[in-house]
């Protein structure tokens, strides 16, 4: 049965414009999803441009989500475009806020992040820099479920990215951003089948 997505995003967009290339734009065996709309905190977030030219029909809305006072009215007007569109699946695609506790407790298993980095190392923001100036040898993506506990949810996939000696913060953000583009698609795939993320790996 077909499942509707929407994708919230805050920044650049290129992991919203690469799952809308995937499951949108080219639905070569992709039948069964659908992404009902594009919901952005920032009105001059660069993604928000990119999906008007990509995919001129999907629906956009800009609702507005700086600061934690405005937490509530977004999570509001985003529960209405859940309803109205009758949407199955939640998924981060650069997301840069905190979904309330609340929020995410009504959405159990329906909301799906991506990270910079192999959780539980370097949660929160800058997580490649992070990882970058502490040094270690690899870092990578995680794709996980979202739960109240920030960057802990139940992992779907992860994938290693090497650091090598010759790496910028620039050329390990590069390589971090063409692992994402490679799993959070796959990532998806693997969440509809509805298989216990605990045991998955790919
Ligand atoms: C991505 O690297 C994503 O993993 C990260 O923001 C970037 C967004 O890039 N997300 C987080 O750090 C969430 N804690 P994009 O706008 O080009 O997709």
């Amino acid at each position: 049965m077909k499942k509707n997505f929407i994708i919230l995003a805050s920044g650049n967009g290129s992991n919203a414009l690469n799952l809308i290339n995937k499951f949108y734009t080219d639905k070569n065996g992709c039948g069964d999803i659908e992404i009902a709309a594009v919901v952005s905190n920032i009105a001059d977030a660069p993604v928000i441009e990119k999906v008007k030219k990509t995919a001129p029909d999907i629906s956009i809305f800009v609702i507005p989500f700086t600061v934690l006072s405005e937490r509530d009215a977004f999570e509001k007007e985003l529960g209405d475009i859940i309803k109205k569109y009758k949407v199955d699946y939640i998924i981060l695609a650069g997301f840069m806020k905190i979904l309330s506790k609340e929020f995410v407790s009504k959405f159990p298993y329906q909301i799906i992040n991506i990270h910079p980095s192999l959780l539980p190392a370097f949660k929160g923001r800058e997580a490649i820099k992070k990882a970058f100036e502490y040094g270690v040898k690899y870092t990578g993506v995680t794709v996980h479920y979202v739960t109240s506990e920030i960057d802990a949810g139940p992992i779907i996939c992860q994938e290693i990215v090497g650091i090598d000696d010759s790496d910028t913060v620039g050329t390990l953000e590069a390589k971090i951003h063409k692992t994402e583009h490679k799993i959070y698609p796959v990532a998806i795939e693997i969440a509809l089948t509805g298989a216990d993320p605990r045991r998955r790996v790919i």
